[in-house]
């Protein structure tokens, strides 16, 4: 690896979460499910939620969320509002159609000489935006920026619906990324797309039933595939082999399938970062959200190398080897 490339070193990473916890029990309330079934088939125990399901729906946006994530993320950098560059939203749960919610949070936080711009990939949106903008730093086009996913799932789900209301979760994270000369920075990422398989997992924009929709168990066995391919890709593209993985950061979809690409890939446990029982499904949010809880507990520190990887619908995925 030459010294001289210039690269995106993720500096710092900030999240926020809601306030209000929707723990398994809430549901037996109103479906027929159980805290048991809930947690063996997926690893969750509560979520926070800007809606309580059935309430009136919560005043916050993804753009609310961001920004108080951003915040963090920015005084933990040491950066101010006025050195960013540009700020990339990753989210399928937008403020807007437009304007974007990177607009929206790059005027509320006052970084008045940003581009600004959203991605839609869903729950891979984290790592396309992480690719784009670290692409974009290496080129030359900017020196620092923000990568924010943020989300308020929670606005779009039918709560009659136990296979999809159970398994999500609303929050947001924001790395802020910044043009080095050294070693560090995201050091190789790897994309694929398949339309064909899109309704596997969707949401609509118009008509009547604006609701998250999916097909579960297809939807499961193609996380799993796609995301174990996806981190080999990434790896073998950074030029290093699996071992020299000090932390796998996957998507927090579902515990079964974490533990099956962890098996596929011959991972040990304590190289996959692993806390969806907190938050469940925060889509683009959930890597940097575990990111967070990582570098806060130590297990990524500098010189950490770092795997993400994403699945998302559309179908995405994503997957990217940092070195922090
Ligand atoms: C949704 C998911 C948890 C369902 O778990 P599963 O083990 O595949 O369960 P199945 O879909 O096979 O359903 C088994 C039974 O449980 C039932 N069931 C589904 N959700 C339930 C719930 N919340 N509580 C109790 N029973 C439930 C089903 O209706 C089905 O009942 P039936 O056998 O009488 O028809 C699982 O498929 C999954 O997590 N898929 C991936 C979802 C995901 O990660 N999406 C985002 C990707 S980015």
């Amino acid at each position: 690896m030459s010294e001289s490339k210039i690269r995106a070193k993720i500096l710092s990473v900030g999240t926020y979460v809601p306030d209000a916890v929707l723990s398994n029990s809430c549901f037996e309330s109103f479906l027929e499910t159980s805290d048991e079934w809930i947690v063996t088939r997926t690893g969750i125990s509560e979520r926070r939620v800007v809606n309580m399901p059935r309430s009136a729906p919560g005043d916050m946006t993804a753009a609310d969320m961001g920004c108080r994530a951003a915040r963090v993320a920015m005084e933990r950098a040491g950066v101010s509002a006025g050195e960013v560059d540009g700020v990339v939203v990753a989210t399928f749960t937008p403020d807007n159609f437009f304007p974007s919610t990177a607009c929206r949070m790059q005027a509320d936080l006052g970084c008045t000489g940003a581009f600004a711009f959203d991605i839609s990939a869903a729950c891979a949106g984290f790592v396309y935006a992480l690719t784009v903008a670290s692409n974009m730093i290496a080129a030359g086009q900017a020196e620092t920026m923000l990568v924010v996913g943020t989300e308020v799932i929670s606005k779009t789900l039918d709560w009659s619906d136990r296979g999809t209301c159970i398994l999500f979760g609303d929050g947001a994270g924001v790395a802020v990324l910044k043009a080095t000369s050294g070693t560090a920075g995201v050091i190789s990422s790897y994309l694929l797309s398949d339309g064909k398989m899109g309704d596997l997992l969707y949401l609509p924009s118009w008509g009547e039933e604006r609701f998250l929709r999916m097909k579960g168990n297809e939807v499961f066995r193609q996380a799993v595939r796609m995301m174990s391919e996806a981190s080999l890709e990434a790896v073998k593209r950074a030029g290093i082999e699996l071992e020299d993985i000090d932390l796998l950061i996957p998507h927090q979809a579902n515990i079964r399938i974490i533990n099956a690409i962890a098996e596929t890939l011959k991972l040990p446990k304590e190289k996959v970062m692993v806390n969806i029982g907190k938050y469940g499904n925060t889509s683009s949010a959930s890597i940097p959200i575990a990111l967070e809880e990582a570098w806060r507990d130590g297990r990524v520190r500098q010189g950490s190398r770092v795997l993400f990887v994403g699945v998302g619908g559309g179908f995405t995925v994503g997957s990217a080897v940092c070195i922090i």
